[in-house]
């Protein structure tokens, strides 16, 4: 079927500052997954990395292509006081080093990238197994390493800091601040972007923890793989964010193999099972009793094998990830899929989705505890199904994307139609100018006034549709579609967000919200725009006003600008 699409990529031209903030955002996009030339850090070394023009597109090729350079990997605990020079200098004995980078958890760490699997090997057979006095240890040997130093004088004489590279989002005041810098709200929402989005490294070290996990896993099934999916790798990913990891043993080999017509042949004897459940819960429970007893770094391992999607949770601490590992998640992983390809096709879309998450987070709409509340997950289809309906839509709907697949996009999984197009060029899209700013305010209205009670959201059709069931806020899985992915969400939930929104949407439209307000107290510049939205201020406002008689929005909003704007100008007055 023909896309009823247009071409939009230059739908920007004439309007030069904020293309030069999208491309300020797909360029930061483009890094945060790892699609941008990586400057290796090895003095003399060149890296293999994909260039600008061989960067690979689809979610699966940038998969395998960190999966495999995580192998060439290892993860090095160091004393503070290592010398950089040296460290390098007695690694690079065992092969080139393609990258390295150093990091703070729990202690100093550094990720070091060989250029071959076997440089790993003759690294690995010249590490000893500690000498512990009073403890034992278990004899389990991973690419997980500790640096001694046995020159006590020689380590005194080194300075202290080894270069960091952040892992951990600024804390949100100091975000607050850096956006109240910006000359508008374009800029705003770039420069939070930009702020909290994965690094080159976070994402590199999150492909080195699967491959670390593979280690353990493939004791029994040496040919399985762990991938990432989740935030860890759709481009949404904010630093600190969980690493949910699926273990996949469809590349187990011999499961393709064509059968002979006739003669003679092989087959495996493998144990029977009831149901494909139980035999991903045995996986999972042994793999996790694995990781418990032998993995290296691997502390507070819970099973939790009778959730709708069993997992092992653990906290992997030389990366300082909480991890989630299931098995048999497919559905999960197109989901990843599509969300990764939605922010590919249109800058706009990343921007928005990690401004309403950011946004969301500030005011406890999400939380990273599960309960009631809204999932990053289904507020990231809210941003989608908000950006399929703009006239003209931004994005396609799931089933425009499907009428576009070709024979070798077909995807059912459990039934479940999960075809999708995955050639990116096959996609066109209309000519849509709305910038950021604009997008942001029409979000919050659109949600403000939306019939939730009435209405469901689905982005396969890109339409609001009848609501199948009653519950507080229902969204559509995409692939399994009798599912509602908000289920969880209840009424107060679900008003909290609509309040926060129309309040939100009323503080987009004040002139003084709108403006950029000059240096406050001190050196600290006042608050406006996106960083107005974000103060944790407004929370307590709505959290107090809650226990009152709802007053209209705006009364309430036009009070607590008042009470932001008294308390600036006291802090002033007490300064002068
Ligand atoms: P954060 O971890 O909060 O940063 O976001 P996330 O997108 O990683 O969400 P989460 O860890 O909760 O879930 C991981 C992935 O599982 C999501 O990205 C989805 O692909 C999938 N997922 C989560 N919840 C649901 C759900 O209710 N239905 C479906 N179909 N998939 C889900
Ligand atoms: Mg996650």
């Amino acid at each position: 079927m023909a896309s009823p699409f247009t071409i939009h990529r230059l739908h920007m031209r004439g309007r030069s500052r904020l293309l030069k903030c999208l491309n300020t955002v797909e360029t930061v996009f483009r890094r945060s997954v790892g699609t941008e030339p990586i400057v290796a850090q090895t003095e003399g070394v060149q890296d293999n990395d994909y260039g600008e023009n061989d960067a690979p597109k689809s979610l699966y090729d940038l998969m395998a292509h960190r999966q495999e350079q995580a192998e060439r990997s290892v993860l090095i605990s160091c004393p503070s006081r290592t010398s950089e020079k040296k460290f390098l200098k007695f690694l690079s004995k065992h092969g080139d080093i393609k990258k390295h980078f150093f990091y703070e958890s729990y202690g100093v760490y550094a990720v070091v990238e060989f250029g071959s699997r076997d440089n790993v090997v003759s690294l690995l057979d010249s590490a000893a197994i500690p000498i512990v006095s009073h403890d034992s240890t278990v004899p389990f040997k991973s690419r997980l390493l500790a640096l001694r130093n046995h020159s006590s004088v020689d380590s005194a004489s080194q300075p202290s800091s080894l270069p960091c590279q952040p892992q951990t989002t600024v804390p949100i005041n100091e975000l607050i601040q850096r956006l109240s810098r910006e000359e508008s709200i374009d800029e705003q929402i770039s420069s939070l972007t930009e702020a909290y989005q994965l690094t080159e490294e976070n994402s590199r070290l999150r492909f080195l923890v699967c491959s670390l996990l593979k280690d353990i896993a493939a004791a029994y099934f040496p040919e399985c793989t762990i991938r990432p999916f989740g935030s860890s790798v759709n481009g949404f990913g904010k630093l600190g964010c969980d690493l949910d990891m699926f273990l996949d043993l469809d590349s187990i080999s011999g499961w393709n193999l064509k059968r002979p017509k006739s003669g003679l042949s092989l087959e495996y004897q493998m144990k029977r099972t009831n149901s494909e459940r139980h035999v991903t819960q045995s996986i999972l429970s042994v793999i996790g009793e694995c990781v418990d007893h032998f993995g290296p770094g691997c502390v507070g391992v819970q099973k939790i094998l009778n959730a709708r999607c069993p997992l092992v949770r653990f906290a992997h601490q030389p990366s300082g990830f909480q991890c989630d590992l299931t098995a048999n998640n497919r559905v999960a992983m197109k989901s990843t899929e599509l969300l990764y390809l939605y922010g590919e096709l249109d800058p706009r879309v990343r921007s928005l989705v990690f401004t309403i998450r950011c946004w969301a987070r500030a005011h406890s709409i999400t939380s990273s505890i599960p309960g009631a509340w809204i999932s990053n997950f289904s507020l990231t289809v809210m941003v989608l199904f908000f950006l399929q309906r703009r006239t003209p839509p931004i994005i396609p709907t799931l089933n425009q994307l499907r009428d576009l697949a070709g024979p070798e996009d077909e995807s059912v999984i459990e039934g479940n139609d999960c075809t999708f197009v995955t050639d990116f060029s096959k996609i066109e899209l209309q000519r849509n100018t709305d910038t950021l700013d604009q997008l942001l305010s029409d979000f919050f209205e659109f949600y403000a006034t939306f019939p939730f009670s009435r209405m469901s959201i689905n982005i396969r059709k890109g339409k609001e549709q009848n609501k199948p069931e009653v519950a507080p806020l229902h969204i559509q899985n995409p692939f399994e579609t009798s599912l509602n992915v908000s289920k969880n969400v209840n009424t107060s939930q679900l008003d909290r967000f609509v309040a926060l929104c129309q309040e939100s949407a009323w503080l987009l439209q004040q002139s003084e919200t709108r403006t950029p307000r000059g240096v406050g107290v001190g050196d600290t510049p006042a608050a406006w725009g996106l960083a107005t939205l974000l103060l944790p201020s407004q929370v307590a406002g709505i959290k107090g006003r809650k226990k009152r008689k709802r007053e209209p929005a705006s009364e309430r909003i036009k009070s607590l600008l008042e009470s932001l704007k008294n308390k600036n100008e006291g802090k002033k007055s007490s300064d002068s």
